[in-house]
């Protein structure tokens, strides 16, 4: 290929080559020319810098791509900020991004598409906020849209990222919960979201019913989506508050209660909402010494709610923040 280049003694190419590679003007992925004590470095347009410039012939150099990281361009002092991790969701990579990169975010996105063709759109996920827990989203590559269908254990679920809650981390969890579900079961699931739980359990499974809701319209639009496209015939969608919810549903086997930062408020409708026997899955975000604590904060609700505990078995489903774990607690009691 052709290309503009700064032409450099060879005494003098580590100092040039740095200033090229930090201004983010070196063309990537093609060989350094030398020759004789010249060196040659390609560069992304014709660039003074108080050296020779000329055009030349270049090769394209061998450039193995392992990560998006391989081919997105930001100041090499910047470099460890890249994130490491991110979501895909359909065909939407959603990744935090820390501030300092601010300038570069179209950058960023721009590679992680160029790097995995499958995907369609980079988003920016600027955290999750408020109680319908939507993250704030923000479009940097890619199609302009939040919408997709993501594909989790064989079902399809309509998710629009900016506007109702959905996590693919949880798979696992919701498979563990899933395979927990006896024939004929009725299972209440007050924070259904878009219904990957609901879904699951009403198409992979065989409960009677699942009564699925969520106060988040959005959420439930999409919904009672996805209880259509995937023929979840079991499952019953309403609107409305976890409170509303919990205190028509009664009585039913199984609660799942997936508000991390609030399930212990709808505890005792849980509890009061199962027949004889009946079990509570509960999520929290917590430190090893609140889970402890939240262990004896479940004791009492169901002291209080005059039931007995005949299991209680608590697991972290994965890592949160460096001092903290999504934990769930599988509650099941009975009228002692
Ligand atoms: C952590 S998300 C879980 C969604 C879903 N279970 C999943 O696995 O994707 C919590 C959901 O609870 C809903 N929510 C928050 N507060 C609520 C309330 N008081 N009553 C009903 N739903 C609520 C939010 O809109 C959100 O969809």
């Amino acid at each position: 290929m052709r290309a503009w280049c700064v032409v450099v003694a060879k005494d003098r190419g580590e100092e040039v080559r740095r200033v090229l590679r930090d201004g983010g003007h070196l063309l990537p992925h093609v060989s350094v020319l030398r020759e004789a004590d010249r060196l040659f470095f390609p560069t992304k347009a014709r660039i003074d810098i108080g050296f020779p410039t000329e055009e030349r012939e270049f090769a394209a150099a061998f450039a193995p791509v392992r990560s998006y990281k391989d081919v997105v361009e930001v100041p090499d002092r910047l470099r460890r900020l890249l994130p490491t991790a991110f979501d895909v969701i359909g065909d939407i990579a959603v990744l935090r991004i820390p501030d300092e990169l601010d300038a570069h975010v179209g950058a960023i996105g721009e590679a992680l598409l160029r790097w995995n063709p499958r995907l369609r759109v980079a988003a920016r996920d600027r955290g999750v906020a408020g109680e319908r827990r939507v993250r704030r989203i923000e479009v940097i590559a890619g199609e302009p849209r939040t919408t997709t269908v993501h594909v989790e254990f064989g079902l399809r679920y309509h998710v629009d990222v900016a506007k109702a809650y959905f996590s693919p981390r949880l798979g696992t969890e919701r498979i563990r919960v899933a395979s927990q579900i006896r024939e004929g079961e009725t299972v209440a699931d007050p924070f259904a979201g878009v219904g990957p739980y609901a879904i699951l359990i009403a198409r992979r499974r065989k409960p009677s019913r699942v009564v699925a809701s969520d106060a988040n319209p959005d959420a439930v639009a999409l919904l009672r989506t996805n209880v259509a496209v995937n023929r979840a015939d079991r499952v019953e969608v309403r609107e409305g508050d976890g409170h509303e919810t919990l205190r028509s549903v009664a009585p039913v086997g199984r609660v799942i209660l997936d508000l991390p930062h609030a399930a212990m408020d709808f505890l005792p409708d849980a509890i009061d909402a199962l027949g004889p026997v009946g079990t509570v899955h509960l999520y929290g975000i917590l430190s090893p010494l609140e889970r402890e604590h939240r262990v004896m904060e479940i004791r009492e609700s169901v002291a209080r709610a005059d039931r007995r505990i005949l299991d209680l078995v608590v697991h972290n489903v994965r890592a949160y923040s460096p001092a903290q774990h999504h934990v769930a607690f599988d509650l099941t009691v009975d009228r002692g």
